[in-house]
């Protein structure tokens, strides 16, 4: 197993207060985000942060997500009111900032955007939010997979891509919202490619 950087301590405890199944996965992310690192030459101790802080709001009541979100300026949709899980990134990205002490805008950045993915995101973003999909422990969720990692090892803009896609059709058949920053990642990402 590849071996994972000591984390601040601050975040170490963040951690420790988790569920068993949601420390579970972001073990597995790190260790998938590290290998991901490698193979698109990043800085593998960036990424890991990323990775080990991804969810640190995951396990957070709707209320509290809610209500730290407005608090810090996070734009809210409708997709955000019918399913305020999806606002963990955004809160964990400002409490990993203001209350956990970590600078590193790439990777409050990589938190902060690893559900709906952002266009304009950076490389160490781009690794957290696909290593979070591909835990195995997802598969079920996303049968599309497959094809995303074999975009992933080549190019990390439309291996978000093909996932987005995919997600979103999901959700639609399932009546359930769509987040309008998803479809944004996928425009944006889109028009890079057609001005590479
Ligand atoms: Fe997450």
């Amino acid at each position: 197993m590849a071996t994972l950087s000591t984390l601040p301590p601050q975040l170490q405890s963040a951690l420790d207060s988790l569920s068993p199944e949601l420390r579970g996965h972001i073990q597995r992310v790190r260790v998938i985000a590290r290998g991901l690192a490698e193979e698109h030459r990043l800085d593998r101790d960036r990424v890991d942060l990323g990775a080990a802080a991804h969810d640190i709001a995951r396990g957070d009541s709707d209320d509290v997500l809610m209500a730290e979100a407005l608090a810090g300026g996070v734009r809210i949709t409708d997709a955000d009111r019918s399913r305020p899980i999806l606002l963990h990134g955004p809160v964990g990205a400002n409490r990993l900032r203001d209350r956990l002490l970590v600078t590193d805008e790439a990777v409050v950045e990589a938190v902060y955007w690893h559900t709906t993915g952002l266009a304009t995101m950076g490389p160490i973003a781009k690794v957290v939010f696909l290593a979070d999909k591909f835990d195995l422990a997802k598969a079920s969720r996303y049968p599309h997979i497959e094809r995303v990692k074999e975009l992933a090892a080549d190019d990390m803009d439309r291996a978000i891509i093909e996932f987005l896609r995919g997600d979103m059709v999901r959700l639609l058949n399932e009546d359930e919202l769509v987040h309008p920053g998803s479809l944004e990642t996928v425009n944006g990402l889109l028009l890079a490619i057609q001005r590479r």
